[in-house]
Parts: C-alpha cells; sequence; structure tokens
C-alpha cells in the first residue's frame, strides 16, 4: 500500500498493518508527530483519499468534528489500502534514521531535589546523529518506553545528556533515584520529534520552558552557539521554586556571554528563603505581558502539557502569533 502526501507529493510504501507514522518514521518521511501514542495530535492531518482504520486515542488529540471533516492521527491510522493525505513535511534534513542501540550509563548527577542529569555513554560503531531538540526513549525490560528529550548539542564524544524527574511511585525514575548507578547499561531509541530549530528562519526565537522542559532548550541553545547564530533569542524558564531552576547558573552565563541570548526566570511559587527578587506567576504569562506582539517571533514550548497548550492558545490568540509558528514537544512526558 502506498501513502502520498500533499503538497509535496511525496509517496511511501506501508505495511500491512503498520501506522501511517510508522512507516514514514522507518524510511526517513519527514511528518510531524510528538507522542507516537495517540495523545498530543502533533500528527493530525487530512485524509483526502483512501479508507484507514483509526486505533484508540484521547479526544484532545482528534475532536469528533475534526474526525467528521477527514482528518486523522498518522500515529493511530492504519491504511486499508493506498491513501492520500494532506500535511506539511518537516524540512528534508530533519530526518535522521532511528536507531535502536544499547548505551552505557557515564554520571547520575542530583541537579534539584528531585531532578538528575544523567548521561549516557553510545557504542562508538553507531552513527547515531540527531537534531537539538529531539528526544530518544528507554526500552525497558517489559517493552514499555519513556520518552527523554536530549539536552546537549550532538558532540563528538557520542554522549547523551538527560534531564528526568522523579515521578514518586514510578517504576522507571524510582529506580534511576534510587537503585540505578553509573555502568548500568540500558537500551534506547531514536532520535524521534520535530522538536528543533528552524534554521530557515530569520526571525527571533522565544525558547519556553517549564521544569524540565528546559532539556531541549538547552541543547538549541549549544547548537545555536556552536553554529555562532545571531538571532535575537529569549529564554523564559518557569519553575515552582529557585531549586528547581536546576540550571540558573548555566544559563545565566550563557546569556551574559551571547550578545543575542537573554534569559528570563519565571518562579510560580517562590519560597520565602529564596530571597526570590525576580518574575513570578505563569511562565507563558510573563512571556505575553513582555512582548504583547509576537507576530514576527517564532516560539519553542517544552514542559508540562498544561503550560504548552495554554501557550498555544493564548500566544496565537493574543498576542498575534501565527500558528504555524509555534512548535512544541509534544511528547506524553513520562509518568513513571
Ligand atoms: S497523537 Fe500522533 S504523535 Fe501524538
Amino acid at each position: 500500500m502506498k501513502v502520498k502526501i500533499v503538497p509535496s507529493q511525496h509517496a511511501f510504501e506501508v505495511a500491512a498493518g503498520e501506522t501511517v507514522l510508522a512507516a514514514a518514521i522507518r524510511q526517513g518521511v519527514g511528518l510531524p508527530y510528538g507522542c507516537q501514542d495517540g495523545a498530543c495530535g502533533a500528527c493530525k492531518c487530512r485524509s483526502i483519499e483512501g479508507a484507514f482504520e483509526l486505533g484508540g486515542y484521547q479526544p484532545k488529540a482528534l475532536s469528533d468534528a475534526e474526525r467528521e471533516k477527514g482528518f486523522l492521527l498518522a500515529c493511530r491510522a492504519v491504511p486499508l489500502g493506498d491513501l492520500v493525505i494532506e500535511c506539511p513535511e518537516l524540512p528534508a534534513a530533519g530526518m535522521f534514521p532511528v536507531r535502536k542501540m544499547p548505551c552505557r550509563v557515564i554520571s547520575l548527577r542530583r541537579a534539584a531535589p528531585d531532578v538528575v542529569i544523567m548521561r549516557l555513554q553510545l557504542p562508538a560503531n553507531e552513527d547515531f546523529r540527531y537534531h537539538a531538540g529531539q528526544y530518544i526513549q528507554f526500552i525497558l525490560r517489559d517493552g514499555t518506553r519513556r520518552s527523554y528529550s536530549m539536552a546537549n548539542a550532538p558532540d563528538s564524544d557520542r554522549q547523551v545528556e538527560l534531564h528526568l524527574r522523579h515521578m514518586p511511585g514510578g517504576r522507571f525514575t524510582d529506580h534511576v533515584f534510587g537503585a540505578m548507578r553509573e555502568k548500568e547499561i540500558l537500551r534506547i531509541e531514536g532520535p524521534y520529534g520535530g522538536f528543533f530549530l528552524r534554521d530557515d528562519s530569520p526571525r527571533p526565537v522565544v525558547l519556553l520552558a517549564s521544569g524540565t522542559g528546559f532539556a531541549p532548550v538547552k541543547a538549541i541553545i549549544e547548537a545555536m552557539r556552536e553554529r555562532a547564530q545571531r538571532r535575537d533569542t529569549v529564554v523564559y524558564w518557569g519553575c515552582r521554586a529557585r531549586a528547581d531552576l536546576y540550571l540558573h547558573d548555566w544559563i545565566a552565563a550563557q546569556a551574559d556571554e551571547l550578545g543575542w541570548l537573554r534569559y528570563v526566570p519565571v518562579l510560580s511559587e517562590p519560597k520565602p528563603d529564596d530571597g526570590w527578587t525576580g518574575r513570578t506567576g505563569l511562565v507563558h504569562a510573563a512571556l505575553m505581558s513582555d512582548l504583547p506582539d509576537l507576530s514576527a517571533h517564532d516560539v519553542y514550548a517544552c514542559g508540562a502539557p498544561a503550560m504548552v497548550e495554554a501557550a498555544q492558545r493564548d500566544l496565537v490568540a493574543r498576542c498575534a502569533l501565527p500558528a504555524d509558528r509555534f512548535f512544541s514537544d509534544a511528547f506524553t512526558p513520562a509518568q513513571s
């Protein structure tokens, strides 16, 4: 079976029982996506021709009205014959091959009471390439997966940095925060995701993060620094209290050094002994009050789904941000 994408006219094969998205990723076709799980709606596209079956999904990812209009979720749609879908494609350079490989934990550092910075060593014989901002998945023994954004720009040491928040009671992060030791071997697969800087835009950049959503923002800043780019960039990082801004000194130092970068930390619940004199409240509200007109910006948002959803809604409706200039990392954050 074949799926054709319009307007690009690209076509690719889909095996029996395979979803449109799985086939696209397998063959390096740049469909947009996030969670791969019917939860985020990032892979939504419209069917123009042909029949398909749609597996289970969350209503917020695809409304009944959208479904009636022919929209589908590529991560859940299994074609029943040839299919034509309407969908914007990611830049061709966006697609690196997805690989599965073992990796070794080389360091675990507690950066905040509930955040660990993990570094992984990838095998020397694997050609693992990714864009700053993309994510990998851990494949656990029972086959379930956990998604984490890479927090460093690709480097020649073949190391990957991840920021993990403890979800008490969750099997994976309980292990990370408990018995996990350096040298442990884990299995990963990636890179995944369409959350990376669009280099073809000259517009100023807003990087909006909450909590450990800072990880891909850090990777993007590192990549921009390496490329000696000059686009005006501002980072808004929202957390609860001062201790949660676990790389505050790092990002503040980057902003001091790089003329094109500004940093605005925002705390929603500063503690009395934080001595906080900076911004308070919701991080996307702080952005809206500073930059009420975002019609000439590109916005990249990553973090708690509630923050990303509110930012998308409000920045487009109230700050004139064109909807196609809001990029978000939409994978379902690991709950365990
Ligand atoms: S709903 Fe398909 S990728 Fe998230």
